[in-house]
C-alpha cells in the first residue's frame, strides 16, 4: 500500500469507525470565554478542524472544576456548561459529521495556578508544593469526572479521554512518587484505584457502548519517581507499571489510548520534541511499540509528536530525507504496527486542512509547521494560542504578549 493509502483507510474504534487514520491533540487554545464555554473563535477553531477531515479530533483539556484550571480562560465541564457545549458540538459537527469528536477530561492538580485556582497535591513535589489532597477530596474529584463524562455523552461528544498524562491529576496519582501511606498512594494497587474505579464508574454511568472511553498517557514522565521509572527517587525507564495501567483499562473497557511521555512544566522537550533534539521523537514511537505489543490487536494505539518529522526537512540524521516526513514516515509507523494512528499537534494549528489536501491531492499545498513553539510560549503566558507562522492573528497576538510581558525563553525556543 502507498502512504495515502495507509493514512486514508477507515479504522474502527470500539463499535465506531474513524474515516482517516489521522488524529487532532487536545491543544488547550486558552480562548474561551469567561465562564468556561466554547467562544466563538473556539468554536470557529474546530469548525475549521472537522472541515480539515481528520477521522477523530480531541476538544482540548477540559477542566471538571473551576479550582483545578491551569490556563486563565480554559474550557469547564460542569453542569453549567451542558447546554452550551451542546451547541458547541452540533455546530461542530455540522461542518462534518464524518469525524468523531472526544473530549480530553482533567484535573490540574498540582498544575492548578494558583493565581486563579487551587493547588493541591498528592504529595508536594520540590519547587511545586500545593495542599495535599485528603481521600474525600479525592473521592470527590472522581464525582466531578463521572459529572463530566456524563455531560459530555449528553452534549454529543464521541467519546471521552480521561487525561492521564502530562503532570496533570490523573498522572501525579499514578507516579511511584506518590509513595504517601493512604488509600491511593504507596503500592501499585492504591495508586492505580483512582484511574481503575473512575473507569468503571464512568462505563456505568454513561451506559452507552458507543461511546468511546480511552486515556492519554505519559510512558515516561523523565524525572525521578515520574509515572513510568523504576521508584520514587529513581529516573530510570520501567514500563512495568504503565503496561499495568494499559491492560488493566483494556480491560475495563478501553477502547483507545493516545501515547505521550513528558510532563511539560518538568520535561518540556519529551513532550514536545523541539527542533533542536528531533530523535526524542524516536522515543515516542519506541512507547507506541510497547503499547501496541501488549495490547489486544482491536485495542486502538495513537501516536504522537509526528508534527517535527514535517515535509522530511527536520534535521534528522542518517535517513532520506523524503522517507522521514510527516507522511512517509507515518504511514511506515502504521503498516509496521508502531501505531495504529497518528496524532498532531502542532501541525494541526499549521495547517487543519492536511488530511483533506491529502485526500484532494493537493499535498504540495500542505503548510508544515516550523516547530518554531511560539505557540508554546503564548500557552505560557496564558495569551490565546494559534500558529504565530501561519495565522497572522496570532503573530500579533505574539508581538503584543511580548511587548507586555517580555519575550519567554521556552527552554527550546
Ligand atoms: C499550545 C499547546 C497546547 C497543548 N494542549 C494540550 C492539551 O490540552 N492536552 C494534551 O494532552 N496535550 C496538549 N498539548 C500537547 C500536544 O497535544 C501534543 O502531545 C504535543 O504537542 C506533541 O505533538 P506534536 O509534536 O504533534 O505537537 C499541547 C501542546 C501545545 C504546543
Amino acid at each position: 500500500m502507498g502512504y495515502k493509502e495507509t493514512l486514508l483507510s477507515p479504522i474502527k474504534i470500539g463499535r465506531r469507525e474513524c474515516p482517516n487514520r489521522f488524529f487532532i491533540q487536545a491543544m488547550e487554545c486558552n480562548d474561551e470565554d469567561e465562564t468556561g464555554n466554547p467562544s466563538e473563535s473556539t468554536t470557529e477553531r474546530y469548525e475549521e478542524l472537522f472541515r480539515g477531515e481528520a477521522g477523530l479530533v480531541s476538544l482540548e483539556a477540559i477542566s471538571v472544576t473551576r479550582e483545578s484550571r491551569s490556563r486563565d480562560n480554559q474550557l469547564m465541564i460542569m453542569a453549567p456548561n451542558r447546554e452550551p457545549l451542546t451547541k458547541f458540538v452540533q455546530r461542530v459537527k455540522a461542518a462534518n459529521p464524518k469525524s468523531l469528536f472526544i473530549f480530553q477530561l482533567t484535573h490540574s492538580g498540582e498544575l492548578s495556578n494558583p493565581a486563579f485556582s487551587r493547588r493541591v497535591t498528592v504529595k508536594p513535589l520540590p519547587g511545586y508544593g500545593g495542599e495535599l489532597l485528603t481521600e474525600e477530596e479525592v473521592d470527590k474529584i472522581m464525582d466531578g469526572f463521572v459529572l463530566a463524562a456524563e455531560i459530555a455523552h449528553d452534549a454529543g461528544a464521541d467519546g471521552i479521554d480521561m487525561k492521564l498524562c502530562h503532570g496533570y491529576f490523573g498522572s501525579q496519582i499514578l507516579r511511584p512518587y506518590n509513595d504517601r501511606k493512604w488509600k491511593y498512594g504507596g503500592s501499585w494497587e492504591n495508586r492505580s484505584r483512582f484511574a481503575f474505579e473512575l473507569y468503571e464508574r464512568i462505563a456505568k454511568a454513561v451506559n452507552d457502548p458507543n461511546f468511546l472511553i480511552g486515556s492519554k498517557i505519559s510512558a515516561w514522565e523523565g524525572f525521578p519517581g515520574g509515572f513510568g521509572t523504576a521508584g520514587v527517587d529513581s529516573p530510570v525507564i520501567d514500563l512495568t507499571e504503565p503496561i499495568a495501567l494499559l491492560k488493566g483499562l483494556e480491560e475495563r473497557g478501553a477502547q483507545f489510548f493516545i501515547q505521550s511521555a513528558g510532563s511539560p512544566s518538568i520535561t518540556i522537550s519529551l513532550t514536545q520534541v523541539d527542533k533542536h533534539v528531533p530523535y526524542f521523537a524516536y522515543l515516542h514511537q519506541t512507547f507506541s511499540k510497547a503499547f501496541k505489543d501488549h495490547l489486544k490487536p482491536e485495542t486502538v494505539v495513537i501516536g504522537s509528536n509526528y508534527s517535527v518529522f514535517r515535509n522530511g526537512k527536520n534535521g534528522l540524521c542518517a535517513v532520506n530525507q523524503e522517507e522521514s516526513s510527516l507522511l512517509h514516515f507515518g504511514a511506515k509507523c502504521i503498516e509496521d504496527g508502531v501505531t495504529d494512528m497518528i496524532g498532531l499537534g502542532r501541525q494541526s494549528f499549521a495547517d487543519p486542512y492536511l488530511p483533506k489536501k491529502l485526500r484532494e491531492g493537493k499535498e504540495a499545498e500542505i503548510k508544515y509547521c516550523t516547530v518554531c513553539d511560539n505557540c508554546l510560549e503564548l500557552l505560557i503566558q496564558q495569551s490565546k494560542v494559534g500558529c504565530c507562522t501561519f495565522n497572522k492573528r496570532y503573530t500579533d497576538i505574539l508581538v503584543q504578549t511580548r511587548k507586555e510581558k517580555g519575550k519567554l525563553t521556552v527552554a527550546h525556543t
